[in-house]
């Protein structure tokens, strides 16, 4: 299996995050598509029980987790599109968190959390809850079994070239400016339906 980059996912024209720093960070993510080729077809020929092939196995969820996420979260960007806060996902927010704007500040807190790595809105799909989750790095804390509605990067290099190191939270002001919620919400259905949440869907 040969995995691709996803052009189609590409956001461009957002308010608040830059087409250059867009580059710069598609460039990342291209890496990591390379890497996991790389590691996959490695760990095809390295013998089992090796060291070598040990390190490969536990190098694979950096790489993997890397790809896998980075379209998540360029899936989820679009320029102006709005919530529908009539939709089932606003109401199911609201339910959790009693309004959509305390999930949002909830989100955006996980979001600051010291660290490099991730803030996602999962779904669990058997019980129909959502939960604002802190994932380190590309590959640690991941809540098994549930799916990813809203994945937010909060890596430096998701930020540095329009705000710096010290701009984190202007950089989630303005990711939260630029959330392609048609996206999401098609996510949140799809997980309720106990389907496949697509990661390669072109922002709406
Ligand atoms: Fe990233």
């Amino acid at each position: 299996m040969t995995y691709l980059v996803q052009e189609q996912l590409k956001p461009h024209g957002l308010k608040g995050i830059s087409d250059d720093q867009i580059e710069e960070h598609w460039a990342l993510y291209k890496g990591y598509v390379g890497n996991t080729n790389g590691l996959l077809a490695e760990l095809a020929q390295a013998g089992a029980g090796t060291r070598h092939w040990a390190e490969l196995k536990r190098r694979a969820g950096f790489e993997w987790n890397g790809m896998v996420l980075h379209e998540y979260y360029f899936g989820n960007l679009a320029a102006g599109v709005q919530m529908n806060r009539r939709g089932a996902l606003a109401e199911r927010l609201a339910h959790g968190w009693r309004t959509v704007e305390a999930w949002q500040e909830d989100f955006v807190k996980t979001g600051m959390i010291r660290g490099i790595g991730w803030a996602i809105l999962y779904h669990d799909p058997l019980t129909d809850s959502l939960f604002n989750w802190w994932v380190s790095e590309h590959e640690v804390n991941h809540p098994a079994g549930l799916n990813p509605i809203l994945v937010l990067d909060v890596f430096e290099h998701a930020y540095m070239v329009d705000h710096g190191a010290g701009g984190r939270s202007q950089y989630i002001t303005a990711f939260m400016d630029n959330v392609s919620w048609g996206a999401v919400q098609q996510r949140f259905a799809d997980s309720r339906a106990r389907k496949a949440v697509s990661r390669f869907a072109a922002a709406a």
